[in-house]
């Protein structure tokens, strides 16, 4: 299925596009993060938008303008459009994309048994919409895929009257729509510089050289290796996390004066319990099996994800630690359970990988998160910070929501049976915690005193 990659990057690479957005009837495939985040600021972006599912359910659901995922101002952003009568959802997709002039394809790809990218969904969906497309339609990949799946699309679809092309999506969760709107920069991948304007058209309104276009292959790597580059960054800061602890150096201050050099930069440098999410513990995954497909290896992205894996190994142990060495018969309360703070997703959430580390030592876990997702096996959902508290030996808090900098911590402190807290996300300043009668320990913040008094003894 793979076409040997083309080397070349194309004369007209690095266009500047800018123009004013000309009305497009565009279809969108798929009602996820980046299908719906994508529908949305299309329409909002002047264009006649209708995005199409499978899922009866969520179709239905949508078309009501319940939208079934926490995206701060997406609610709003679909309600409007649909009022307005620029969007519209549907259950067909050769519906859909049988009058669209653009298809953008926002379907799942997920990890496969072997780590490979499941292309199932996209498959079936372009051997679906090939004889519905209008001609000189343009159809584009706009998921996360491999190397050679836009090209795989292309013979799927088997029509020499469309066109195909790549537009990978930077979106993060919580952000999406200001991310898709406001983006550092759009990559396209087209086969010819006519089909590049006509996508960077789609975005309309920019005065800024943020379109880079490129050959389809490139646009498609580009994707993966961000993800995988930014999951190392992260992977490297945590590292050195663990180091500063036994040296006595603060990561906040080490992670400050990296960020401060203009060739690091400070994005990307929090410490924490470890990454996760929908995409780059899959992306990092797919980007390992791609390239040894090839007979290439990639050891730092390999060690990125075992590194990651330990790291989330180590900060359970913390939590043990905290506790005497022992979590078993203990009850710890968790603050947060998503991946991080700003959605309601749960998938691949270093927050419950960790929790089922400690339940599976013996631990109990009763938790709290603002977006107050549904019942999670294993761990003991409840509606309040104190109520996750009431008796617990250890507060640890996993997810960086605002509202847990603000939270009470004298009043959090009356209800545990310890004020002890292992802080992942370092949201506390330590003296807050230690005056609020908490023993605290944070993330990357080494004790130098205490280690020369250790060392004196
Ligand atoms: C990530 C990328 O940032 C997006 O650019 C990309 O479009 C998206 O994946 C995707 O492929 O669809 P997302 O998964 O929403 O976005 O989340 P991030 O904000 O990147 O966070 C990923 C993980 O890293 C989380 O667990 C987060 O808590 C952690 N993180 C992030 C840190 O521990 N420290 C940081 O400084 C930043």
């Amino acid at each position: 299925m793979l076409e040997e990659p083309s080397l070349a990057v194309p004369q007209w690479s690095l266009t500047r596009i800018s123009q004013f957005c000309e009305p497009q009837r565009i279809a969108v495939i798929g009602t996820g993060y980046v299908g719906l985040t994508a529908a949305a600021c299309l329409a909002s972006l002047n264009h006649d938008v209708v995005c199409a599912d499978i899922s009866e359910s969520r179709i239905e659901q949508l078309s009501k303008g319940i939208v079934p995922i926490l995206e701060e101002g997406l609610s709003d952003l679909i309600r409007e459009m649909t009022t307005i009568g620029r969007l519209r959802f549907t259950g067909s997709n050769s519906e859909a994309v049988s009058n669209a002039q653009f298809v953008f394809l926002c379907l799942p790809t997920p990890e496969g048994a072997d780590g490979s990218a499941d292309l199932s969904a996209i498959e079936a969906v372009s051997l679906e919409i090939g004889p519905y497309l209008l001609a000189n339609s343009v159809v584009i990949n706009k998921s996360t895929v491999p190397v050679g799946t836009t090209f795989f699309v292309r013979d799927l679809i088997d029509r020499d009257d469309v066109d195909v092309a790549s537009n990978p999506e930077f979106l993060s969760e919580g952000s999406a729509v200001r991310d898709f709107l406001q983006p550092d920069r759009i990559i396209i991948g087209a086969q010819s510089p006519d089909v590049a304007i006509r996508i960077a058209d789609l975005y309309g309104d920019s005065s800024q050289p943020r379109c880079i276009v490129v050959d389809i292959a490139s646009a498609e790597l580009i994707k993966y290796a961000s993800n995988a580059y930014l999951a190392t960054r992260l992977t490297f800061i945590n590292s050195i996390a663990c180091f500063c602890e036994a040296v006595g150096a603060d990561i906040r201050t080490v992670s400050q004066g990296m960020g401060a050099d203009r060739r690091i930069g400070p994005s990307f440098l929090n410490v924490g319990p470890g990454w996760g999410g929908s995409c780059f513990p899959k992306d990092t995954q797919a980007l390992i099996h791609m390239a040894e497909k090839v007979g290439c290896q990639l050891p730092l992205v390999k060690a990125t994800v075992e590194a990651n894996d330990e790291h989330m190994r180590h900060v359970a142990t913390k939590v043990a630690r905290a506790v005497g060495g022992s979590v078993t018969n203990k009850a710890v309360a968790m603050w947060g359970v998503t991946f991080k703070a700003g959605t309601n997703d749960i998938r691949y959430s270093p927050a419950l990988k960790i929790a089922n580390l400690l339940t599976g030592w013996g631990a109990t876990v009763t938790a709290y998160d603002p977006s107050m997702p549904g019942p999670i096996e294993g761990i003991r959902l409840v509606s309040s910070k104190e109520e996750a508290c009431r008796g617990a030996d250890v507060l640890f808090v996993a997810t960086e929501w605002p509202e847990f900098a603000s939270a009470d911590l004298a009043a959090i402190g009356e209800v545990m049976s310890n004020r002890v807290m292992v802080d992942s996300r370092n949201v506390f300043a330590i003296d807050e915690a230690i005056n609020a009668g908490f023993e605290y320990t944070g993330m990357g913040i080494g004790n130098m005193r205490a280690l020369v008094d250790e060392s004196a003894k």
